[in-house]
């Protein structure tokens, strides 16, 4: 399969990319390094990295900021960020890459378990990665000529907590959260939300 993986320069990216490159043909796509750039903020860009890439059978998105604040310190311009960037920037990824995705491909986003699992500074980001799960959950009625959509969502990752200087034992490494994503390209499930523990 010809694979685009966007965010594919991050810690669960890269770790995806490496995965995936095993048996398909993986172009990575980052913010300011990869085989190509794409702010998805921007539907002019996205439209242009589409472009750029050409026909492929499979998108995996690991890109995405949300604010992770206390909700009493979280302003105005941080809700839009998460919901302009994590949330909107996938979900844009979706709706432009239709026209360029193959018959019977795969979208493939993520959310992350603060959706489920909420914490004390979570109020933005679970507010996206729900809005992920539900946005999945009922484009996958919706999608045309076979395409599948599902949404993977990692726990923490076992080196953002060391970059964090928190304990990484309570984590998942990158490489283990990276088989949920090979099962959402190469399986054959819709509509689903994917608990990247369940994979490990
Ligand atoms: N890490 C965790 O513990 C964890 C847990 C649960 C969920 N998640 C979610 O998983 C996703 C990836 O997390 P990560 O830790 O792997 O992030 P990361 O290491 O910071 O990597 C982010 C990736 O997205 C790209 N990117 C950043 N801004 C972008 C933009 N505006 N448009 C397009 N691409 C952009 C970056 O490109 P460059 O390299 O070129 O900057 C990089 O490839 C996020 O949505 C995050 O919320 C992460």
């Amino acid at each position: 399969l010809r694979v685009l993986v966007v965010g594919g320069t991050g810690t669960i990216g890269s770790a995806v990319a490496t995965a995936l490159g095993r048996d398909h043909r993986v172009v990575v796509a980052g913010h300011s390094r990869g085989d190509h750039n794409v702010d998805i903020v921007s539907n002019t860009s996205i439209q242009r990295l589409f472009d750029e890439v050409g026909r492929f059978d499979a998108l995996v998105s690991c890109a995405g900021k949300a604010a992770f604040k206390p909700l009493d310190q979280l302003t105005d311009a941080e809700f839009e960020l998460s919901l302009g960037n994590k949330l909107m920037g996938q979900i844009n990824l979706v709706r432009l890459g239709l026209t360029h995705i193959e018959d019977g491909g795969s979208f493939t986003l993520t959310s992350g378990i603060l959706a489920q699992e909420p914490t004390t500074a979570s109020a933005a980001i679970s507010m996206v990665n729900a809005g992920l799960e539900g946005f999945v959950r009922a484009a996958a009625l919706q999608l045309p000529r076979g395409v599948r959509i599902n949404v993977v969502s990692p726990p923490w990752i076992s080196e953002t907590l060391e970059r964090m200087g928190r304990d990484p034992s309570g984590g998942l490494p990158a490489a283990a959260v990276a088989k949920a994503y090979r099962h959402s390209v190469e399986g054959g499930p819709t509509g689903e939300v994917l608990d990247a523990r369940q994979f490990a």
